[in-house]
């Protein structure tokens, strides 16, 4: 793919110069939904697919971007002096949103580039497509200014401050994190209390990760997302009142269960109550996944799904279909929406032998009743973002 896209570089851009390749991945989340901005726990992994740039500075200040995924829009041009998002920007918001960071906190870019990227993550399907072209960004500047204090982690933190400040999405740390901190065949047990976490290997020998794109996206997704948000702002604010807690997650379920009428307002406190579950079932489905109780980490996905349906609100008809459809095919392990929700892909767990049965059934099934076709992808555990040789 390298080979191919700088060829495309010479042929937008010219051969000459220091040209520089990097990759940064997309992410699935296996469990810890909504966890990531009340200080729980996520359990994301980085995978295999993601977002290509290849790059080259530039003498003057000028800023060139090139999507081989939109080439119908052409070389679109900016400069350093105009990092300001704008809605004709399009997707180059991401990047420019990452600049801006990085002169923000003082790492000044002292010439423009030439940029051209390609992506192979599914557009609107909520594996993060985004983040990894924020952290592709980011390590595409850290090597080209040579930043080298920047760390990974930085990288992170500064692919979600541009993308709640530049880009005007209130999301966590999880999908930055995953796509800049990934590793192969590891899913990242993070805290997002304090940014502490640990890889656990995932050693499914007799089982594949199979994600369903549902092929929907309903247009209700940032604006409910924020909703969401204030929602566990307001709960927690109630709940501060009688308990000394800094976040949802410092809550144990029995906490929760003590003090929960002190939170006035019953929309708010159902949220809290998904804040507070699902981060106790990451915890305890990491330990799962460490003894080799597949089915219990299982059983925790599939309770991790009714809880973004019935009391996060998060799910939608489609996803349920295929969610539902899941739980009955013999060999599944485990099946739960993915992601911010309304809309995008489920993860599942599938057995070896049931994964052909698990795309046919599904697939046949979703298309009668929805009326369009899912998509699948058995997928594999990648690194995290990084240069290309
Ligand atoms: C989106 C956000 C993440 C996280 C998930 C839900 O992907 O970008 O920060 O909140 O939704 O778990």
């Amino acid at each position: 793919m390298q080979k191919e896209l700088l060829q495309k570089f010479y042929e937008m851009y010219g051969e000459e110069g220091d040209i520089r390749s990097y990759f940064a991945p997309g992410r699935v989340n296996l469990i810890g939904e909504h966890t990531d901005y009340n200080g729980g726990h996520v359990f994301p992994c980085a995978l295999t697919i993601g977002t290509y740039g290849i790059a080259r500075k530039r003498e003057d200040r000028k800023i060139r971007f090139y999507s081989a995924n939109f080439s119908k829009l052409g070389v679109i041009e900016t400069s350093l002096d105009d990092l300001v998002p704008s809605e004709k920007a399009g997707w180059t918001n991401y990047p420019k949103g990452v600049m801006w960071t990085f002169e923000k906190r003082g790492y000044k870019l002292t010439s423009g580039v030439d940029f051209l990227i390609w992506g192979n993550i599914p557009n609107g399907s909520g594996l993060s497509s985004s983040a990894s072209l924020e952290v592709l960004t980011g390590v595409m500047l850290r090597d080209m200014f040579g930043f080298s204090e920047i760390t990974m982690q930085d990288l992170a933190l500064i692919g979600q401050y541009s993308e709640n400040n530049f880009n005007g999405m209130n999301c966590g740390i999880m999908d930055q994190f995953a796509s800049a901190m990934g590793k192969k065949d590891c899913a990242i047990f993070l805290d997002t209390s304090n940014l502490n976490f640990e890889y656990a290997p995932v050693k499914l020998p007799d089982a594949k990760i199979v994600i369903t794109n549902s092929k929907v996206k309903h247009s209700l997704v940032g604006s409910a997302y924020n909703d969401r948000r204030n929602e566990c702002e307001r709960a927690l604010k109630d709940l501060q009142k009688v308990v000394e807690i800094h976040t949802l997650g410092d809550l144990t379920e029995e906490a929760f269960e003590a003090h929960k009428d002190a939170i006035t307002d019953p929309v708010c406190r159902l949220r809290a109550k998904h804040a507070v579950y699902e981060n106790q079932r990451t915890i305890q489905a990491v330990a799962a996944l460490k003894d080799n109780k597949i089915e219990e980490f299982g059983q925790l996905m599939n309770a991790s799904h009714v809880s973004l349906r019935d009391d996060y609100e998060v799910s939608c008809e489609e996803i349920d279909i295929l969610v539902d459809l899941a739980w009955k095919i013999p060999g599944v392990i485990g099946s739960r929406i993915t992601g911010g929700g309304f809309g995008g892909c489920t993860v599942s767990i599938v057995k070896n032998e049931a994964v052909d049965t698990f795309i046919d059934v599904i697939g046949r099934e979703y298309k009668e009743k929805v009326g369009h076709e899912a998509e699948f992808y058995v997928v594999e555990i990648g690194d995290g973002a990084g240069k290309l040789a």
